[in-house]
């Protein structure tokens, strides 16, 4: 899995280390990355000692663990708790994943927690998703058409053409690939990034839409989709198990497809 070590902030301070409970024999520490907007503080590590003879085994379990337990200041997303939500992605150990599928017992030593990289701080492991939700929509995420719907029925699918949205469907926007490209770190206000290219494939690829010649014309643009340069850190990452990568190389056949005809 591809690692990344984060975040570039050159100046986190060291924080403070919270002692697990004196009779605690299973103790795993996790240093966590803390940042206050409403202080003047820089960012700082924070070590919390959990005893995992108490805890649940997943990351999420500990994070949880310590808000509740050890310091309820500690801020995070989660909802689901089983992988569906996308919410409590966050970089642990390095790799950008789910809190929540992400087992104790599959990070040695330390645990290092760091909020998803190259994204702006709402606070602690909360990044701010404003603009990846935007290029979300602007990539207009739902079926287009211009025939008139059936009145008496749904729009069907073949079995055939409902398969070609397989490992695409499955996408829940957790924005782990595009905070893992380097293309989308340093151009992430025009390249659209992994996930939502991902996500425009999933239109371009399915029979009932009318629109893929105006979703490839959007995509045509020397930044939103061509400055994926197949470094494939984001189909490494995805913690779902897709193929970001191939769904862009995708759109770029269909693009040269389009030129040839
Ligand atoms: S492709 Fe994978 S990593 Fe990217 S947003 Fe979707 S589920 Fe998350
Ligand atoms: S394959 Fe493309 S989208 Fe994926 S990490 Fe590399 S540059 Fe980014
Ligand atoms: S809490 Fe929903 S994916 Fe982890």
């Amino acid at each position: 899995m591809a690692e990344f070590r984060l975040p570039k902030n050159s100046r986190i301070g060291k924080g403070k280390h919270f002692k697990a409970p004196s009779d605690a024999t299973n103790v795993r520490r996790f240093r966590i990355y803390r940042w206050d907007p409403d202080t003047a503080d820089n960012p700082r590590m924070d070590t919390y000692e959990v005893d995992l003879d108490k805890c649940g085994p997943m990351v999420l379990d500990a994070i949880i663990k310590i808000k509740n337990e050890i310091d309820p200041t500690l801020t995070f997303r989660r909802s689901c708790r089983e992988g569906i939500c996308g919410s409590c992605a966050m970089n642990i150990d390095g790799t950008n994943t789910l809190a929540c599928t992400r087992g104790i017992d599959e990070v040695k030593g330390d645990v290092a927690i760091y909020p998803l990289p190259h994204l702006p701080v709402v606070k602690d492991l909360v990044p701010d998703l404003t603009h990846f939700y935007a290029q979300y929509a602007s990539i207009k995420p739902w079926i287009r058409t211009q025939s008139a719907t059936p009145p008496d029925r749904e729009r069907f699918q073949s079995r055939e053409d409902r398969a070609q949205l397989d490992g695409l469907y499955e996408c829940i926007l957790c924005a782990c690939c595009s905070t893992a490209c380097p293309s989308y770190w340093w151009n992430g206000d025009r390249y659209l990034g992994p996930a939502i290219l991902l996500q425009a494939y999933r239109w371009i690829a399915d029979s009932r839409d009318e629109s893929t010649g105006e979703r490839l014309d959007d995509l045509e643009d020397p930044f939103r989709l061509y400055r994926c340069h197949t470094i494939m850190n984001c189909t490494a990452t995805c913690p779902k198990g897709l193929n970001p990568a191939k769904a862009i190389a995708e759109i770029k056949k269909a693009m040269l497809a389009r030129r040839s005809l």
